[in-house]
């Protein structure tokens, strides 16, 4: 069985290193894969976004399952053109992908679908949009509608400000495209989780939950960034919780699209904030979370290849999807000045030591091979991970991993999945 992963960083050497241990021992494919991935598939030097490039390749060599790890390729149609190649893939149809790629579309479908959600109003015009903003009390969210890289979003702590992020949007294009429509929205207080749920268009199976870390710093301070660790299960989620995410935000939104002519499969990802108003959605995500998979996949029991597959052939059922009871952290290093610039091509050392910890298992997110030497290639350069007996167990071996890693400019957060122990 061939399986082709298209992706190429953590939440990708995730997914191969899951699969790889699937029962039927498929031979894997990663497109374009990093150093991690490496080890365990071949990797394609093919890049993720890369839509006509990536289905020559699979026209060619006809693998048996494709699993799309990023958004980009989603919003562009990689999976309309698989299938329609004949192809079996993972992921949600290009109309599907809109309730990441637009976040007007994601909030016209939660409002359709009852689903709970902060109010907002959409705007093209600067004057309108900031005239607007008298409705609405600070601190006050203003959001770009399409993919923006994580920075689309601005919590403005003042009307000013808020103008301020309108303008650059809609006026100085800051975003292009992305930004020529604008979200004002109300702001939520609480406690951030996310729940990754698997859907084959009308049948769910939620993941056990978790919950990223997106500040740079400790003690969630400094600019955002892709996520600098996660943890999983994630207690703000409490099981009273579950048959409200299942049946008010999953499978509602799941009959919504139905209704208007989408069959979504694929991973729907719920950020959700959980507090005081219970549980509202702050943004859906049409794919599995990075680092929230790495915290996430090695949770999980049996075979991985079954689920995707039903998933595509609308036969998921909650039972094939077995959770491990021990807890799981993961915990991101990243290139000094990240997310701001940095240099790549620093040599990483340590790899193999913190292999060797209890527990531990070393995803590589931005890494490449050089002169057969693992160097940093991205911003988010590795993901230590380590599954424990509890949180705080699984945190203690994830951090004996980092230890064992060194490369210059390193950095990390050393409170990965505290918030959870003071619980
Ligand atoms: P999004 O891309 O919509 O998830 O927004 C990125 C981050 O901005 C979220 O993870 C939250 O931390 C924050 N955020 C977005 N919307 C809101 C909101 N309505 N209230 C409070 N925080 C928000
Ligand atoms: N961890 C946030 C995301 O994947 O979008």
């Amino acid at each position: 069985m061939k399986v082709l992963v298209i992706g190429g960083g953590g939440r990708e050497h995730a997914l191969v290193w899951k699969l790889a241990q699937d029962s039927c021992q498929p031979q894997l494919f990663c497109a374009p894969g990093n150093a991690g991935t490496a080890a365990l598939a071949t990797n394609l030097p093919i890049a993720a976004e890369d839509v006509a490039g990536l289905l020559t390749w699979a026209t060619q060599n006809r693998p048996d399952l494709t699993v799309v790890g990023p958004e980009a390729p989603l919003c562009a149609g990689v999976v309309d053109a698989f299938t329609a190649a004949g192809l079996r893939t993972f992921g949600p149809c290009q109309a599907g992908a809109r309730l990441e790629g637009s976040k007007q579309f994601s909030k016209e479908v939660m409002l359709a679908a009852g689903v709970p959600t902060a109010r907002a109003a959409t705007f093209s015009d600067a004057t309108m949009a900031i005239q607007a903003l008298q409705q609405f009390r600070t601190p006050v969210v203003i959001k770009a509608d399409g993919l923006a890289a994580g920075k689309g979003v601005v919590i403005a702590a003042t009307h000013a400000e808020a103008a301020e992020a309108i303008q650059a949007m809609l006026v100085e294009k800051v975003f292009g495209a992305a930004g020529a429509t604008v979200l004002i929205e109300e702001f939520l207080e609480g406690e951030e989780a996310s729940i990754l749920a698997l859907v084959d268009g009308e049948h769910v199976a939620l993941l056990p939950s978790s919950q990223d870390h997106k500040r740079i710093f400790d003690d969630d301070q400094g600019p955002n960034t892709g996520g600098m660790g996660a943890y999983s299960p994630a207690p703000v989620v409490t099981p009273d919780l579950l048959p409200l995410i299942r049946e008010r935000v999953i499978l509602a939104t799941l009959r919504e699209l139905r209704r208007r002519g989408i069959i979504y499969k694929g991973v729907l990802y719920a950020g959700l904030m959980i507090g005081k108003q219970g549980v509202q959605v702050l943004e859906f995500n049409c794919r599995f979370g990075d680092p929230e998979t790495e915290a996430v996949l090695p949770r999980l029991a049996g075979d991985l290849i079954p689920v995707l597959q039903a998933c595509i052939d609308g036969t998921l059922d909650e039972s094939m999807v077995r959770v491990r009871p021990e807890a799981c952290t993961t915990v991101v290093m990243a290139a000094g000045g990240y997310p701001g610039t940095y240099t790549k091509g620093t040599p990483i050392h340590g790899l193999a030591a913190a292999a060797q910890q209890t527990d531990v298992c070393v995803f590589h997110a931005g890494t490449t091979l050089h002169n057969g030497e693992v160097v940093t290639a991205g911003g988010r350069v590795l993901a230590v991970t380590a599954l424990g007996a509890d949180l705080p167990q699984a945190v203690a071996h994830a951090y004996a991993g980092v230890r064992a890693i060194r490369f210059e400019g390193a950095q990390y957060r050393t409170d990965i999945a505290r918030r959870a122990f003071n619980r």
